[in-house]
């Protein structure tokens, strides 16, 4: 399919909103994306017609949701690469995901004076439960080094996955660098000394093309709101024979085989770990993300980011005390920009690109330790998607020149 962005703006209903009269320019996507109409609508059929709980009941209703459920999850291991659908567990978003794999499966592999390699950019999300597996196995947690553009050097890994690393948990993107780290040479080298690799990919598989296979990576977490899907559903992929020792986080209904007074045992992959009625609307939302990504194409959502991301580091490395965090070549980031500008506060910068109608964050983008690391206390984020044009980032480069005359 050809990729026509401003036939693409007409499935975003939100995309026609005023911000005190001015058109919305939403670029704050590494937060959370917009939805299409397919996917608002897949929702209110769900709800409309086919409402009922999973996989307990015998009647139409029920059936008819548990294959709606069960047909995203065939979908989203296709998306993956995965070698089979029960590979693939729903969860309600990255955290959990990430959460699942760390208390359900790095607690019991980690043993005292092992080593989980990380990087200090990592969202709270993929830092904090790690630091909490560290305090309860005796693992401790070490740091790659990254280059002042936020870059990971082959002699870094090399130097830093040594046969004490037993488990390396890093971002595919970083949600504040950009970075595309290089995850599949990661798991040659991880494996080549046995350690284990977790993928946060929050900030990837809504962007690009990622083949859990060929990454050779053993866990990857992602959520489906940052992928035009709905809040609330999220999926943890896992290779099976590291899903198969894993232990539930979560325990009650839907997960068992059997149950007797004082004990139980667990249901087959993956239905163990998805104790509960799950999210069953927000996974048919997510099964219509994914048709919908897939009927545009990643490769051409890829390159269409790649286009503006291009374009705007062009004007951006223009502005007078502007500061870019992470790569300087857009082939070696995503699509976001993270930001300072000399003498004002992110915050402020925010406000008044609002007042223009542009959507972008500031703060620490939950990324304590890399804003430390940087020496700043915040930065200001902008984050493009599929839907957005080369005209709407000149204006998000306008209103920052405009909001360097008003604030300094
Ligand atoms: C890199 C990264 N990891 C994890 C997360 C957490 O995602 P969620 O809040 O959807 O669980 C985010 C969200 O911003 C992220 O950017």
């Amino acid at each position: 399919m050809s990729f026509d962005v401003n036939k693409i703006r007409q499935d975003f209903p939100i995309l026609n909103r005023k911000i005190d009269g001015k058109p919305l320019i939403y670029l704050d996507n590494a937060a959370t994306s917009q939805k299409p109409q397919a996917v608002i609508d897949a929702i209110v059929a769900y709800y409309q017609t086919h409402n009922a709980n999973i996989h307990r009941g015998i009647h139409t209703l029920s059936e008819e949701a548990t294959q709606l459920y069960e047909n995203t999850r065939k979908k989203t291991a296709d998306f993956l690469g995965a070698r089979k659908p029960e590979e693939t567990i729903f969860t309600s978003g990255a955290t959990a995901a990430l959460n699942l794999v760390a208390f359900g499966w790095a607690v019991n592999y980690l043993e005292e004076g092992d080593i989980i390699l990380t990087a200090l950019s990592e969202h709270h999300s993929n830092l904090i439960p790690w630091q909490n597996v560290a305090e309860r196995t005796g693992a401790k947690l070490a740091f790659f080094a990254l280059t002042e553009n936020g870059e990971l050097t082959e002699e870094e890994l090399k130097t830093k996955i040594t046969e004490h690393v037993k488990l390396i948990v890093i971002a595919h993107i970083s949600n504040v660098l950009g970075t595309i780290f290089p995850v599949k040479r990661i798991c040659e080298l991880a494996h080549a000394v046995g350690a284990k690799v977790v993928v946060d990919g929050a900030q990837a598989a809504p962007h690009m093309r990622v083949n859990v296979q060929s990454l050779g990576c053993d866990f990857y977490a992602f959520s489906a709101h940052k992928m035009l899907g709905p809040t609330g559903v999220g999926v943890l992929w896992g290779k099976m024979e590291l899903l198969e020792p894993m232990e539930p986080t979560v325990f009650g209904g839907g997960m068992i085989d059997t149950v007797s007074p004082n004990c139980a045992t667990w249901a087959e992959i993956p239905y163990r770990f998805e104790a509960g009625t799950p999210n069953i609307a927000g996974v048919v939302g997510l099964g219509a993300a994914i048709d919908y990504v897939q009927t545009i194409g990643m490769q051409n959502i890829e390159h269409h980011e790649q286009e503006l991301t291009a374009h705007t580091l062009r004007q951006l490395t223009t502005i007078e005390g502007l500061r870019i965090l992470g790569p300087k070549k857009a082939q070696a980031r995503a699509g976001l920009v993270a930001f300072t500008v000399r003498g004002i506060h992110p915050h402020d910068i925010s406000a008044v690109l609002n007042s223009a109608g542009i959507a972008v964050r500031s703060g620490h983008h939950c990324t304590m330790p890399l804003h430390k690391e940087l020496e700043i206390p915040a930065s200001t984020r902008a984050s493009w998607y599929l839907y957005n044009t080369k005209e709407e980032l000149d204006k998000l480069v306008e209103a920052i020149n405009e909001a360097k005359k008003i604030l300094r």
